[in-house]
């Protein structure tokens, strides 16, 4: 039963990644059909949105396939090559992040959430990436969960979305408070997950 539903979580989780992934890509075409106009009106949107969207969408897709144990296990060459895929996507999108979190047109609250998301995704996913890298696997899995707690704010943000209009607010008003909510539950879940899950004790502390 609780596999069944971790599966039928993952299927969820998988399916909202990639449909938002790719639909993201269309940022990189010379023309993207359905810009939003506030987000058109970003200051810094030229270059930064194509390289942001290109790179948050590619370690949105395969995000996912690396949380499969059986994939790690029997391919283990193949997860760490899309690992890599995965750190060089965040880490990328999140520095060119920072420039569309400042030029955005929703002001100063969705300046603050969206480069405080920004900062704590890149500490998060260098620091899971330093654990991989000195054999601590582990801790860096427990990294990455959180890692990707973040990642998917780019789906959170988009199912909230409609919802402050729904609610008489603006557009604006509500992007502002989304700013900070598409990841700040993300990340307490997460939290709540993992400390229900804690981190088996090495041999000699057990004893
Ligand atoms: C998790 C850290 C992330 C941060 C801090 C972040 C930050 C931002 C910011 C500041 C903007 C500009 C918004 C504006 O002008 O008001 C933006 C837009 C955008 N981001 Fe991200 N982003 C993140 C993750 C992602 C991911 C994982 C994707 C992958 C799909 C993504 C795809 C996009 C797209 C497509 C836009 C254009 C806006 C739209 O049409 O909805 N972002 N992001």
């Amino acid at each position: 039963m609780t596999r069944k539903l971790s599966t039928a979580g993952w299927g969820l989780m998988a399916f909202l990644s990639l449909g938002i992934a790719l639909l993201s890509y269309r940022y990189l075409l010379p023309h993207p059909p359905q810009v939003g106009p506030d987000i058109a009106k970003n200051l810094m949107r030229h270059p930064w949105l194509t390289v942001h969207a290109g790179l948050a969408s590619t370690a949105l897709l395969v995000g996912p396939f690396q949380f499969i144990s059986g994939l790690r296990a029997r391919w283990p060459k193949l997860h760490r090559w899309m690992g890599r895929i995965y750190v060089a996507g965040c880490l990328g999108a999140g520095v060119a992040g920072l420039p569309l979190a400042y030029g955005t047109d929703a002001g100063p609250i969705a300046t603050a959430g969206f480069a405080t998301l920004d900062i704590i995704w890149i500490a998060i996913t260098a620091q899971a990436l330093r654990l991989a890298m000195t054999g601590r696997y582990l801790e860096h899995r427990r990294w990455m969960i959180r890692s990707f707690a973040l990642t998917f704010a780019a789906v959170t943000l988009r199912l909230y979305l409609p919802f402050p209009p729904m609610m008489g607010y603006t557009f604006l008003e509500g992007y502002r408070a989304i700013s900070w909510i598409a990841w700040v539950p993300n990340l307490m879940i997460v939290e709540l997950y993992l400390r229900r899950s804690p981190m088996p004790k090495p041999v000699a502390a057990r004893a």
